[in-house]
C-alpha cells in the first residue's frame, strides 16, 4: 500500500517536474486558535478570510493600524456564546454549540460569505460580517452531520456543498478515516428558492468542492476514496458523474484558479496508521480542467509533517490552509 503510494508519487514527480515551494509569509491566527481549514477573498480582494477552532471567522488585514493580523469578522454557529467559546482550541464537544467553520466562499455579487460549518450545515454571513443565517441544517428531513466544503458558482450564485459523512461528525475524525465509511454527499443549494438537492451520494469522505468556470460541471474530492468525481451540470451528460482524477494520496479541498485549472491539497501518511494525526507529507497538485496533473508542489517548508487542507491561487500567489496548524501560509511555487 505504502509502496503503491510512493510509486505513484514518484511517477507524478517525474511527470510533473516537482518544485519545492518558497514560503513567503505565515499568517498567524490569534493565540491559541488553530485550524484555518479554508480561505476566501472578498470581491475587493480583501482577505484571506479563514475559520478557526473556536467557531469565529477572521479577516486578514494587511494595512492600517492592525496591519499584519487577523481581525474578527463573524461566526457560523447561531447558538455561539462568546464567553464560553472564545479561545477554544481543539475538537472539543463544545464545538457542537460553538461551531466549526470549515469551507468558505463569497458570492461576489452580494459579498455574502457562505460557510460550511461542520455542525451547523450551510450558513451565510452578511456583507458586513457579524452573526450567521442558517440556510440548510437538514436535507429532506435528515439532519446534516458533517458539512465540510463548498463553492459558489460565480455566475448563478448557486452553492455546491459537501457532507463528509452521514455517520461521523468532525469530532470523530479518526474513527471516520479508519472506517470504510462512504456515506458522504454532494448537494446543490439554490439561493433563489432555498431548495437543496442531493446530486451525489455514497462518497468516501467527501472533502472538497469546486465548480468549473463555465458552470458545466462540479468536482467533489473523496479523501478516503483518493479520487475526484465530476458531476455534470450541463450538456448531454447532465446529471451523470464520472471519475475526474485519481490522486496518489488523500485529496482535501479543491479550488479553481483563474485559468480554469484546479489546485487540490493532498496528504500522504508517512508514519504508521492511524491517520489523520501527523506525520504527513503535504503537497499541492495543480490539475487541468480535463483532470490531467500539471504540477506538484511539496509543501515541506510550509507544513513539515502537518496536513495541508487547502491550496488556493489568488492574484498570482498561493495560499495554504490547514485543519491543525495555527497559521495560514503564503507561498510561491
Ligand atoms: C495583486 O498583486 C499586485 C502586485 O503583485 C498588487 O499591486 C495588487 O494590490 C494585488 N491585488 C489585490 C486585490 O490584492
Ligand atoms: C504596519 O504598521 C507599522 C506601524 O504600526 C508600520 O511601520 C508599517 O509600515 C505598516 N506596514 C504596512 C504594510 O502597512
Ligand atoms: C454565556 O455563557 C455564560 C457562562 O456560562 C453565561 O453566564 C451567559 O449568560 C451566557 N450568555 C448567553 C447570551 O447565553
Ligand atoms: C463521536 O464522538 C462522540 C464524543 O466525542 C461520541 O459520543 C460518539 O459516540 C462518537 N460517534 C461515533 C460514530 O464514533
Ligand atoms: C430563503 O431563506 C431566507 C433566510 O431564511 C429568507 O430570508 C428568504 O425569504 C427565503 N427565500 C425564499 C425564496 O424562500
Ligand atoms: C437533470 O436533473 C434536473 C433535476 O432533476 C432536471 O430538471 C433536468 O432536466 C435534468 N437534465 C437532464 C439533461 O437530464
Amino acid at each position: 500500500m505504502v509502496m503503491g503510494i510512493l510509486t505513484s508519487l514518484i511517477l507524478l514527480f517525474f511527470t510533473c517536474f516537482p518544485s519545492a515551494a518558497y514560503l513567503l509569509n505565515q499568517l498567524q491566527l490569534p493565540n491559541p486558535l488553530r485550524g484555518p481549514e479554508s480561505l476566501a477573498f472578498d470581491r475587493n480582494g480583501g482577505g484571506p478570510y479563514v475559520g478557526s477552532s473556536d467557531g469565529r471567522i477572521f479577516k486578514y488585514v494587511a494595512t492600517g493600524p492592525r496591519n499584519g493580523s487577523f481581525v474578527e469578522y463573524g461566526y457560523s454557529s447561531p447558538t455561539r456564546n462568546k464567553t464560553v467559546c472564545d479561545g477554544l482550541t481543539d475538537f472539543s464537544d463544545l464545538q457542537t454549540t460553538c461551531g466549526r467553520p470549515l469551507g468558505l466562499g463569497f458570492n461576489h455579487q452580494t459579498n455574502e460569505l457562505y460557510v460550511a460549518d461542520a455542525y451547523f450545515g450551510l450558513v451565510k454571513i452578511g456583507p458586513n460580517g457579524g452573526p450567521p443565517i442558517q440556510l440548510v441544517d437538514a436535507v429532506q428531513g435528515t439532519p446534516l452531520r458533517f458539512t465540510d466544503a463548498l463553492d459558489v458558482d460565480p455566475e448563478t450564485g448557486i452553492v455546491y456543498f459537501a457532507q463528509s459523512s452521514a455517520n461521523f461528525q468532525i469530532r470523530n475524525l479518526t474513527a471516520l478515516i479508519n472506517s470504510r465509511d462512504s456515506s458522504g454527499s454532494l448537494f446543490r443549494y439554490d439561493p433563489s428558492t432555498n431548495q437543496t438537492t442531493e446530486l451525489l451520494r455514497g462518497l468516501a469522505f467527501a472533502a472538497g468542492v469546486a465548480v468549473s468556470s463555465d458552470g458545466s460541471f462540479v468536482l467533489v474530492t473523496e479523501f478516503s476514496g483518493r479520487r475526484i468525481q465530476r458531476f455534470w451540470l450541463k450538456g448531454q451528460r447532465a446529471n451523470t458523474s464520472d471519475i475526474f482524477a485519481r490522486i496518489p494520496g488523500s485529496p482535501d479541498n479543491i479550488k479553481r484558479n483563474p485559468r480554469n485549472q484546479f489546485w487540490v491539497a493532498v496528504n500522504n501518511p508517512l508514519g504508521p496508521p492511524p491517520p489523520p494525526l501527523p506525520p504527513f507529507m503535504a503537497s499541492g497538485i495543480r490539475i487541468s480542467d480535463s483532470g490531467i496533473p500539471l504540477q506538484i508542489v511539496p509543501l515541506v517548508d510550509e507544513y513539515r509533517t502537518q496536513a495541508v487542507s487547502e491550496v488556493q491561487e489568488f492574484n498570482g500567489t498561493l495560499y495554504g490552509g490547514s485543519l491543525f496548524a495555527s497559521y495560514a501560509v503564503v507561498f510561491t511555487p
